[in-house]
């Protein structure tokens, strides 16, 4: 099983050259906004300290990038997350979720968010499993609620919410 550790603003390559890999392989955000945009290296120099990696001794397996609202001080935002296809349905993102929201709890945060885009059946039945509701938008696609423009011009998106901490 892969080791998980803090990411480092060293990954940030590594993690650029998987999601463009993965991404052939799969429909999610890295296939439709392509994972330059989606992983400018600010995210690394800024946030490696919230974000997450596994990796075994052949290298990155999946990782997770997420941040602490500089706003909002009980919420949380997982950005992306990516797990090589070889080893989906394995837990992997299961348990970056999971080490984030303790790590989140145990920084005061009480609620996390996420967003996918509309028709992305994965990244909804995967945030599901994790605990996430879907936040009400202002149209259906695929029976699921979307907020349009969510990201600018036909930009849409699902939004996820959860609560962690204390009772959850
Ligand atoms: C979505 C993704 C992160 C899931 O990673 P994973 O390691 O295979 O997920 P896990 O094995 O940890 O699964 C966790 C839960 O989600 C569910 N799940 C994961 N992928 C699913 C899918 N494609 N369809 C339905 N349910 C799914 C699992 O059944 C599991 O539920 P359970 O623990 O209650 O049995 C992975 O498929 C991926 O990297 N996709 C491409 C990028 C992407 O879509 N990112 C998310 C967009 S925001």
């Amino acid at each position: 099983m892969p080791m998980m550790r803090r990411a480092r603003v060293s990954d940030h390559r590594a993690l650029v050259e998987c999601a463009h890999r993965w991404a052939g392989r799969s429909p999610g955000p890295a296939g439709s906004r392509g994972p330059s945009l989606v992983l400018p290296r600010l995210f690394l120099q800024f946030f490696a300290g919230t974000s997450l990696v596994a990796e075994d001794s052949t290298g990155v397996k999946a990782f997770l990038i997420g941040l602490h609202s500089a706003d909002s001080e009980e919420v949380a935002y997982i950005h992306f997350v990516g797990v090589d296809p070889v080893l989906r349905g394995r837990g992997l993102a299961r348990g970056l979720y999971t080490a984030f929201f303790e790590r989140a709890a145990e920084a005061g945060r009480r609620e996390v968010r996420a967003v996918a885009a509309p028709g992305d059946g994965a990244a909804v039945a995967f945030h599901r499993a994790m605990g996430f509701g879907v936040v009400e938008g202002d149209h259906e696609v695929e029976g699921v609620s979307v907020h349009r423009d969510h990201d600018g011009p036909g930009q849409d998106r699902v939004c996820f919410r959860r609560t962690i901490g204390a009772g959850t």
